[in-house]
């Protein structure tokens, strides 16, 4: 043996000791699977996730006779499917097809050998879908988020950020470097106070969520807009859970104000209203000419797989054609969020697909997702970090293939699982912000 060894205290193995950040993380992982929550989270889905699903609980789960059931036949008031074109025949023929010409992967970045006529193809098509001059794609929404925030902002600006925004808007923003000034949710007075501040030749940028990804609210962007243009201000919003979700045909938030020509960037993901995987920005001919050639995502990423590019291709074309299938959605979320209400329980102020109802304890929430689980209804929990530690909720999220038999299935379980857990009786909530 070493002689020399025991003069040297053993290595360190435990990543989280000196990590303030990585103390918090392991006390919440312990927390979730001390406390069997992680039956709810990471479910295992068993095929395709559609309007059903089959899914078992998470096999992290210690209490294994749940487990040993096995996978159940839920009905997904869980997904971001809100279109309903996952799994549409010709979605899935559009992506075959490109499956067997180019392959998995174009294996290369856009800048280089990574850019195919798909590619090319499904910029121009959501550019015209969207009422922008120009789009430019990513591998994803968080990619966006992070390429164009950190392409386009920089030290010595100053960004207006929404308090709510997502995180990969925050961690674009830390990339850039620029002064970040955080505003009251949606209080175009917060946004205001700060511009009045600053000179009217001060690059700023006002950024903000199109539809609110945990509480499903809307940006207030004709307020937004009118500030914008009184103060010297770019816009950015962010229209991931909007896009393929808001708007005449599904073109998002700017579309539904119709306020397109105000905007500079729109950023969006691909995976939610539309059936595939990536993101984009769009803007001005002139900007997205400046993210192709300056944005990290698209310089040093790899590209979208081609058959997804062909399957939003479809997706974009089956949207164009077929307005019910928005009607159907929103038709959907406002049945769902009466029927809620109406059971005094709270979905703040939702008004999109995305209907949370907020809960009185972390605990009721876990137990309210795997009683609905039981009977057949699959919904997501959401807790801290992901919201702040009062403000723990359900959160559905509606799609178009849902139909009037499965709203009405979902309210009657939701009752009598809402009644078992004593929450139509819960005393008011203490709204303490977040
Ligand atoms: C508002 C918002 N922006 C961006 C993203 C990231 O999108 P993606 O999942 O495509 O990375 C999400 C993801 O849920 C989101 O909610």
């Amino acid at each position: 043996m070493d002689p020399t060894r025991n003069a040297f205290p053993e290595k360190n193995r435990n990543l989280a000791v000196g990590s303030a950040r990585l103390q918090e993380v392991q006390k919440a992982v312990h927390y979730y699977v001390d406390n069997h929550h992680c039956d709810v989270i990471g479910r295992v889905f068993h095929g395709m996730p559609g309007r059903e699903a089959r899914v078992s609980f998470s096999p992290t789960r210690r209490d294994v006779r749940l487990n040993a059931e096995g996978p159940r036949d839920v009905l997904h008031f869980g997904s971001y499917n809100y279109s309903g074109l996952n799994g549409h025949p010709r979605v899935v023929a559009a992506a075959e097809a490109a499956l067997r010409r180019y392959g998995t992967t174009v294996s290369g970045v856009r800048l280089l050998n990574g850019t195919c006529e798909l590619h090319l193809e499904l910029e121009r098509a959501l550019a015209e879908f969207l009422g922008f001059e120009d789009c430019v794609t990513y591998s994803s929404g968080y990619a966006a988020n992070l390429s164009v925030l950190s392409a386009l902002c920089a030290e010595g600006d100053v960004v207006l950020s929404d308090m709510l925004n997502h995180q990969s808007i925050i961690d674009g923003l830390k990339l850039s470097g620029a002064d970040i000034r955080t505003y009251r949710h949606k209080s175009l007075r917060s946004i205001e106070s700060t511009l009045k501040k600053l000179p009217y030749e001060q690059r700023k940028f006002i950024i903000t969520d199109g539809v609110f990804s945990m509480d499903g609210d809307v940006a207030d962007l004709p307020g937004i807009v009118a500030l914008a243009e009184s103060y010297n201000a770019f816009i950015l919003v962010d229209d991931a859970h909007a896009t393929a979700a808001m708007g005449p045909n599904g073109r998002g938030t700017p579309a539904y104000f119709g306020l397109q020509s105000q905007v500079d960037v729109l950023t969006g993901s691909l995976s939610k209203g539309l059936p595939g995987i990536g993101g984009f920005a769009a803007g001005s001919k002139a900007t997205i000419d400046l993210l192709r050639f300056g944005s990290n995502g698209y310089i040093f990423s790899a590209s979208l797989p081609p058959p997804i590019a062909a399957g939003l291709l479809e997706g974009i074309r089956i949207l164009q054609e077929q307005p019910e299938l928005q009607e159907r959605l929103h038709h959907n979320e406002n049945y769902l969020r009466a029927g809620i209400r109406s059971m005094g329980l709270d979905c703040m102020n939702s008004e999109s697909p995305i209907i949370p109802i907020l809960m009185p304890a972390y605990e009721k929430t876990f137990e309210l997702t795997r009683l609905l689980h039981l009977e057949g209804i699959y919904v997501n929990p959401v807790g801290y970090p992901a919201v702040s530690k009062n403000r723990t909720r359900l959160r559905i999220n509606v799609s178009a293939n849902l139909t009037q038999a499965d709203l009405d299935r979902f309210l009657d379980a939701l009752d009598r699982c809402s009644r078992k857990l004593n929450l139509q009786d819960a005393p008011p909530l203490q709204q303490t912000g977040t």
